[in-house]
């Protein structure tokens, strides 16, 4: 079969990346988490300490920025100008300065071009917002990834506890609803389903599970072909 473009789109801690990473395995796929991309853009932002409104100041940064993925078995390693700066993007504060960075045109432009460039080729999956509406609305195959927002709030707790930090289930909660509100309103490519996407409730599924379902979808869509 033609390795196709596999698109997962949903709002933070869906399952998107985990099920992304292991169907993208399963297939013999490259994976690629779009999401980290923006999150590197918003790590170089702190980092400049610019205000990312401000579009000179945005424009000089993402003009000296170059960001690298290249990929292992643990997913993405993300490189800001030949830093491997993986961990340091997943800092709870970066999540939000990611969104916010991501609303910007110029941003968007730039890592946009940098993920149709990675997946030309097909045999890819990738995980993001607008994957299926806007970097690849010809995708072979799309799903949008949901859980009510306490599911999604817990996973991402116990993932910060997991870490060793010592995060509140009530502040977890709060960020991931308002980050969902500014990804889901925004003008540019928001976080909207595509059409033609096959939309999943996570909450009722265990990882292998989802993956398990991801992938008896593609073979589905493989017999259709
Ligand atoms: O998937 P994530 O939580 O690592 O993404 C961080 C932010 O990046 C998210 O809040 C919105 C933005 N993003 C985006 O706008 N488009 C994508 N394809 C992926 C992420």
């Amino acid at each position: 079969m033609k390795r196709i473009i596999i698109a997962i789109d949903g709002p933070a801690a869906s399952g998107k990346s985990t099920a992304a990473k292991l169907l993208a395995r399963k297939l013999g796929y490259v994976y690629l988490d779009t999401g980290a991309m923006y999150r590197a853009c918003a790590l170089a932002a702190k980092r400049a300490r610019i205000d990312i409104t401000d579009p000179l100041a945005l424009a000089a940064l993402m003009s000296r920025i170059k960001i690298r993925i290249s990929f292992a078995e643990e997913g993405n390693i993300i490189e800001l100008n030949g830093e491997d700066v993986s961990s340091a993007i997943r800092e709870p504060d970066i999540s939000l300065l990611a969104s916010a960075i991501s609303a910007q045109r110029l941003v968007r432009e730039k890592m946009v071009e940098l993920q149709r460039e990675m997946g030309r080729h097909g045999g890819v999956v990738l995980d993001g917002r607008d994957i299926g509406t806007v970097v690849f609305p010809d995708a072979g195959l799309k799903f949008f990834l949901v859980a009510p927002p306490e599911v999604r709030a817990r996973r991402r707790y116990l993932e910060l506890l997991q870490k060793g930090l010592k995060p509140l289930y009530a502040e977890v909660l709060q960020e991931m609803i308002a980050r969902d509100e500014a990804d889901s309103s925004r003008e540019l490519a928001p976080l909207v389903p595509a059409e033609d996407a096959i939309h999943i409730d996570t909450k009722d599924y265990g990882i292998e599970e989802l993956t398990e379902l991801l992938h008896r979808h593609f073979l589905k869509r493989a017999e259709g072909q």
